[in-house]
């Protein structure tokens, strides 16, 4: 059997869902709830008979210890984060506290595990790091695309607390042999995200008639995968990845984010025609501090030594993705409550229109 932490957040219920759907082997979902974390994104597999929930805080020393020691799993894939930029800006507390000092505790934990088991399984055992390619830094319109061996400058409290992370996981098994295999992707975008990022947040402002913030001259750019096709990539990774190496994971998909919000608009004038365009929603806003210009993955590793490639491109994915929040309006409408207006009142209240 395999862990999960973070899986009742976007892509590790994402990825529950295939596991599930493609796997004969049961899977631990270990998540502390915060707000991103939502236990409706599961309830059609919550009595399937390989599916667990365990409501912890992957930092929960103790926790992860009896986890570890009565289930004995051949992997772990650490999801759980605190994962978005905006938040990070407002409080990076909680940013350090889980993707830097949790992530510690959980590498400890397993480190003791995976120190104590038979030779057999050691082979056997996995330690699969999730992270992003915002630990990067940012990359100027004719730059290459970020690689394996880009150098780390992250810009924001949340990626600087990622490429910590990444750092300590790298470090675990160079110094004490933990099998750690390290994947870095792009933006992705599906059904289950939560409605404070980009895609998700046009689309139900768009619905409900409101401004479609966009930051500064919207010329941002960023490469876009779809969830379903990350998902995949971490099962390839993880069944057939190099121990010690890292995977950048890529949608080839650049987009400015003007481009990305008017072609939501678009889908949307036709599958939910309204009385003007969306697009005429469209309001420039004051940009995010320290904005990244442009994020882009140079996939090639994954792709050649492993064989995985994209599936969706993004015309496709972003058909479904609209289409699964037209579909479920109510898993979106229970999210608006008191602490996601708080949140939106927080973000936007001081970006005027510019
Ligand atoms: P998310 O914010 O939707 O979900 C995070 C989940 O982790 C939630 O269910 C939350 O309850 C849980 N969690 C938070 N702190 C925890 C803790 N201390 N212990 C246990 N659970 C905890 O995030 P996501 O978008 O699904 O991202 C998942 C991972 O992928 C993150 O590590 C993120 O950095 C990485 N990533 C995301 C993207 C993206 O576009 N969403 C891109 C690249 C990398
Ligand atoms: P986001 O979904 O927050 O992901 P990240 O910052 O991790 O890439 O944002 C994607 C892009 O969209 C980023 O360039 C910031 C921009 N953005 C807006 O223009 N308006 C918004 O309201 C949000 C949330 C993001």
């Amino acid at each position: 059997m395999i862990i999960v932490t973070g899986g009742a957040g976007f892509i590790g219920s994402n990825f529950i869902l295939s596991w599930l759907k493609e796997k004969n082997e049961p899977v631990i979902n270990l998540d502390k709830l915060t707000y991103a974390g939502n236990p409706d994104n599961l309830s059609s597999v919550k009595d399937h008979p390989h599916y667990t929930f365990v409501h912890a805080d992957m930092g929960d020393r103790q926790v992860i210890r009896q986890l570890l020691s009565q289930h004995q799993p051949r992997a772990i894939i650490n999801f759980a984060a605190e994962s978005h930029v905006d938040r990070s800006i407002h409080g990076p507390g909680d940013f350090i506290q889980t993707n830097i000092v949790a992530t510690f505790h959980l590498l400890e934990e397993t480190r003791a595990y995976f120190d104590q088991l038979p030779l057999e399984q050691k082979a056997q055992f996995r330690f699969l790091h999730v992270s992003t390619d915002e630990v990067f830094g940012s990359l100027d319109p004719h730059d290459p695309p970020f690689s394996e061996t880009t150098a780390y400058q992250p810009n924001s409290p949340y990626s600087a607390s990622k490429a910590a992370s990444d750092h300590l996981v790298r470090a675990w098994h160079h110094t004490y042999g933990l099998p750690i295999l390290t994947t870095n992707c792009s933006n992705n975008y599906g059904p289950y995200q939560f409605p404070e990022k980009l895609i998700p947040l046009m689309i139900s402002h768009a619905l409900k008639g409101k401004a479609l913030p966009v930051y500064g001259d919207g010329q941002n750019i960023r490469d876009w995968l779809y969830v379903e096709d990350h998902c995949e990539a971490i099962m390839t990774v993880l069944d057939k990845g190099k121990i010690g190496e890292t995977y950048n994971v890529g949608g080839l998909n650049e987009k400015t984010n003007l481009e990305l919000v008017e072609m939501i608009c678009r889908q949307l004038d036709h599958l939910k025609p309204a009385s003007l365009p969306y697009s005429s929603l469209i309001t420039f806003v004051k940009d995010r501090p320290g904005h990244d210009r442009r994020y882009a993955i140079n996939a090639n590793k994954i792709m050649t030594e492993l064989g995985w490639r994209p599936k969706e491109s993004f015309e496709s994915g972003i058909k479904k993705t609209i289409d699964w929040y037209l579909n479920n309006e109510n898993w979106v409408n229970n999210i608006l409550n008191g602490h996601y207006r708080q949140w939106i009142e927080t973000n936007y209240q001081d970006r005027v229109s510019v």
